[in-house]
């Protein structure tokens, strides 16, 4: 058993726990900051440190194992900057950027933002994109982002990077990256019939064969 403390409370739990399951081990039901618990939707963000240092720590709570002497917190929902905008009608530009997030403008570079990250992602570099309007930079520096609003919650200036990339990737996604013709034309073909036969062939078959079918597919040549 190791000794952590949850929200001013010590517990004993068994060591090798992720922070997540420590926290249900201690009796925590938890309805917010849990979701996945896969590392991919980012609900739990968490915050620690450790007896004697005074540094904070960022993690996700159920991607990192507990550690004997964690002080723990978790991160209450607030609302977060979010301007409404129509995708179709937005240029892919750095001024696009700047008018739907002018605030970005106000960043001073201190870096907490990357210190944060429990992605370990370069937010403040992704920012900086933003800010010369070099979106496919933006797009690709912050495509491991899950949304998990730590750098939100740390940022002195009030800035919302995660939306400020999210931005950047559907303005890269639809305007700018190579568009990928042959699935258009799979996309075409599939709707006009021509594989209309298969696909009612697969719908026919039985569940145990459908399955072995898919388990023994090829996936690329
Ligand atoms: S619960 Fe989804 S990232 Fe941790």
């Amino acid at each position: 058993m190791i000794e952590i403390t949850i929200l001013g409370q010590r517990y004993q739990v068994p060591e090798g726990l992720t922070i997540l399951k420590a926290f249900e081990w201690a009796g925590f039901h938890l309805k917010r900051g849990v979701g996945c618990r896969a590392g991919f939707c980012g609900a739990c963000g968490t915050v620690y440190r450790f007896i004697g240092d005074y540094r904070l720590h960022y993690a996700l709570a159920c991607q990192t194992v507990a550690q004997s002497g964690m002080v723990l917190g978790t991160i209450p929902f607030f609302p977060a900057q979010r301007p409404a905008y129509e995708l179709s009608t937005l240029q892919p530009t750095g001024e696009t950027l700047l008018g739907v997030y002018p605030e970005i403008m106000t960043c001073f570079g201190c870096n907490t933002c990357t210190k944060s990250c429990p992605q370990e992602l370069d937010v403040m570099s992704y920012m900086a994109a933003a800010l010369r309007g070099g979106i496919e930079n933006l797009a690709d520096a912050s495509f491991d982002c899950i949304m998990c609003g730590l750098c939100v919650a740390r940022c002195p200036a009030e800035l919302v990077p995660p939306n400020v990339a999210l931005l950047g990737r559907r303005l890269y996604g639809k305007y700018l990256a190579p568009q990928a013709e042959h699935l258009h034309v799979r996309v075409q073909e599939i709707r006009a019939g021509k594989y209309q036969a298969e696909i009612q062939d697969l719908k026919d078959l039985p569940l145990a064969e459908l399955k072995t079918r898919y388990e023994s597919r090829q996936i690329e040549a």
